[in-house]
């Protein structure tokens, strides 16, 4: 028997005009592998932005009860062709309670469970998800389990990646986000070096707070001899990055350089031979990537995105990641949300302005029954 709830759509045309709006909608019943969960919480997180809002002129977009339509601008949308036209769900993650399963003994087992899932349309009432993806959250709140995957495995991916590649420190950007919050915390019970940079004193005090050793802040004046410096401490020459656009991965770069130059007992005209890698793995700063290579050739720069990574990484591993993530929900891996939106809430002028600006702290998390 068919299932039917609310769920947001979000629809970018050829012409620019973006449509997200909320309709009802009749699920099948779920088969094989698949359960039915009826979702209680889910986060809204910079890349489920990404597909909600992007770079649209949200000032004035038109609101109305359970909608809004705004207009993209012209270099976005035409960077946007191969989505013109669909109509897509979005809410990559949340958490909520399976009601119905299909016949594999995976899905069947989870009946009645709360569970986190990784449906791909959060922003619904009711989710048909993959079985395997679920994790059984026990007496967990949805709340608590509602960003169970998307930062817990990103954060332990990036340590996982370090120590794959045999790196003892980690240089991270933007310290201070949700999932920095997180890879601060894994960072120090693992014994890994971490150099958090952040862009406030209030960040710097944060993190403090949960026991990093190595917070630069770059709106100080002297950032980087700071920076220099807690490289030189940690041996971090191996970083992650999620703004993408302008000079982060420069300045990193440049850091690591000086300070592997600085350890150098003859000079050569061609830089250290000091491998030096970042990885941008977001684009909170969607203008262009700014290199100015002046850092030896020894240098790598590459993309990094959790799915792949988790392929790569084997099932042994993302079973041993998942446990870590589950024994440590409301510890290591908690999250903290400014607000609780419902669907029609979600899409009013007033809360995407609010959660649109990323701001460190303030995530929203979305409640589709309240
Ligand atoms: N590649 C992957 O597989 C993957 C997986 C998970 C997450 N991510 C990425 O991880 C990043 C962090 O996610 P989150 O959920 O932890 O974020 P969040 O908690 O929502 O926080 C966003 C953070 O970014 C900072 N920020 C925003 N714009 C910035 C800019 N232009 N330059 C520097 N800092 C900026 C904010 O600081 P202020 O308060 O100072 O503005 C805030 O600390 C996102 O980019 C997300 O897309 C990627």
């Amino acid at each position: 028997m068919a299932t039917t709830g609310k769920q947001l759509f979000t629809t970018l045309d050829a012409d620019g005009t973006l449509t997200v709006a909320i309709e009802t909608v009749s699920l099948p019943d779920p088969t094989g592998n698949q359960v039915l969960v009826k979702m209680e919480a889910a986060p809204i997180n910079p890349s489920d932005l990404a597909i909600l809002v992007g770079a649209a002129d949200m000032e004035n977009a038109s609101y109305s009860p359970g909608k809004f339509v705004a207009k993209m601008p012209e270099t976005a949308n035409a960077g946007s062709k191969a989505r013109h036209g669909l109509k897509l769900p979005a809410g990559n993650e949340g958490a909520g309670t399976v009601v119905a399963a299909g016949d594999s003994d995976t899905a069947k087992a989870l009946v009645g469970q709360r569970v986190s899932c990784v449906p791909g349309n959060a922003y619904s009432q009711y989710c048909l998800a993959d079985a395997a993806m679920c994790l059984p959250l026990g007496d967990h709140s949805a709340e608590e389990g509602a960003s169970a995957f998307v930062n817990p495995m990103t954060a332990l991916g990036f340590v996982e990646n370090a120590k794959m590649d045999g790196q003892d420190a980690i240089l991270h950007t933007v310290g201070a986000s949700n999932l920095g919050q997180m890879l601060t915390r894994i960072c120090k019970e693992d014994g890994i070096g971490l150099v958090n940079i952040v862009r406030k004193d209030s960040q710097v005090d944060l993190l403090k707070e949960l026991g990093a050793t190595h917070v630069v802040n770059s709106s100080d004046s002297d950032f980087m001899p700071q920076l220099c410096a807690a490289i030189d401490d940690t041996g971090a020459f191996y970083g992650f990055d999620p703004v993408g656009g302008g000079q982060t991965v420069d300045t990193a770069f440049k850091a690591m350089e000086q300070v592997a130059v600085s350890r150098m007992t003859e000079y050569s005209r061609y830089g250290s031979t000091q491998p030096k890698r970042m990885f941008i793995y977001g684009r909170l700063d969607t203008g262009p990537t700014t290199l100015s290579p002046s850092y030896g050739f020894g240098w790598t720069l590459s993309g990094w995105l959790l799915f792949p990574f988790l392929q790569s990484a084997g099932q042994d591993t993302v079973s041993r990641m998942r446990k870590r993530v589950r024994d440590n929900l409301t510890t290591t891996f908690a999250s903290h949300y400014k607000t609780r939106v419902n669907l029609e809430e979600m899409l009013t002028k007033e809360a995407v302005t609010d959660y649109r600006a990323m701001k460190t702290g303030e995530k929203y998390l979305v409640t589709p029954w309240s």
